[in-house]
């Protein structure tokens, strides 16, 4: 049995690199007993505000908010933090070696009807400052509140999977995570059709056309809503994974945010052998230009991301 404590010195040297993850496996396994037990603390609802994205917050994104700061604030290895629910990123000490960037609470809207919801970080590097491509992170991590917590991380290697037992302990249930090559499940929320590029409509159409259609072959399709539970699945056994940029979205740059959704969750799918890309652009190849910024997001098995790109190339 190893252990997330056994595993982080195995991964790196660097004490304060590892002194990070733990402070978010620590913060998401106080996150997930609150979870546990919201409906009866009655943490369930609105919390009366819009965070920056202009998005109405749930109490729970507040409260997961406040937990991941707490625990960064006790780490003096942490610079910065910055979080979907904080406007501007803050400064939590001075000579702290990394940034953190975080979603403490994907897929909130699923919280009140108790479907897995999750937590997203990534890991930079302070020396190289708040806009950094996605390929320079230092470590990138999520956390998925299913009927298991699950921490999946990654530290330029492998990437890990770790299971949360009863008595606090994450212990390793996955030594190196692979993304099946191929796959015939896709994930989007085709209810936004309407809004669709003639890429992403030719790729849902050739899925959907099935055996007999130019795909050759019968997919399935799966979309839970929470980013996390969503590339959850395709890590563990294959699949795709799209919010693309689309008419509805085109003014914002996209659906998802790319410093603590998109890179961190491009990063540790193509660590596992998969692929990230806007349609156009390797994600982790982006300069970003704000903390917000949003991107389009196509990531998951190989072969289908690169049936994706195809038809960016052609359209
Ligand atoms: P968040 O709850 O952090 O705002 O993220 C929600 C995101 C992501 O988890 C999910 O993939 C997507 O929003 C769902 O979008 P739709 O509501 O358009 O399906
Ligand atoms: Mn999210
Ligand atoms: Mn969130």
């Amino acid at each position: 049995m190893t252990t997330l404590a056994q595993w982080l010195k195995s991964e790196t040297d660097d004490l304060a690199l590892q002194s990070v993850i733990a402070s978010m496996a620590a913060a998401s396994a106080e996150l997930s007993g609150v979870l546990r037990v919201a409906p009866i603390a009655g943490q369930t609802g609105l919390a009366g505000h819009t965070n920056v994205q202009g998005e109405a917050q749930k109490a729970l994104d507040v409260i997961s908010n406040d937990i991941v700061l707490k625990h960064l604030r006790e780490n003096a290895a942490v610079a910065t933090l910055i979080s979907e629910e904080l406007d501007d990123a803050v400064q939590l000490g001075t000579g702290g070696a990394y940034i953190v960037a975080t979603d403490p609470l994907d897929g909130s809207s699923n919280l009140d009807v108790n479907v897995t919801v999750g937590t997203i970080f990534s890991v930079l590097k302070s020396a190289g400052g708040l806009l950094q491509k996605g390929r320079a992170q230092a470590a990138a991590g999520y956390v998925a509140y299913g009927p298991a917590t699950s921490l999946v991380v990654r530290i330029a290697g492998a990437v890990s999977v770790f299971t949360l037992d009863a008595e606090g302990q994450w212990v390793q249930v996955v030594v190196a995570a692979k993304v099946p090559e191929t796959s015939g499940e896709f994930a989007i929320n085709t209810a936004r059709e309407r809004f669709w590029d003639a890429a992403t409509t030719g790729y849902v159409q050739e899925s959907v056309a099935g055996e007999t259609g130019p795909a050759g072959k019968r997919y399935n399709m799966r979309w839970v809503g929470s980013m996390v539970a969503d590339i959850h699945r395709i890590l563990m056994r294959g699949g795709i994974f799209l919010y693309p940029l689309d008419s509805e979205t085109v003014s914002k740059g996209g659906r998802l945010r790319l410093l603590y959704e998109a890179n961190p969750m491009s990063w540790l799918i193509e660590g596992a052998g998969g692929l990230a890309t806007t349609g156009r652009l390797g994600i982790l190849d982006i300069e970003p230009s704000g903390i917000h910024q949003r991107v389009p997001v196509i990531l998951g098995s190989a072969e289908e991301v690169r049936r994706a790109e195809a038809w960016y190339a052609k359209t």
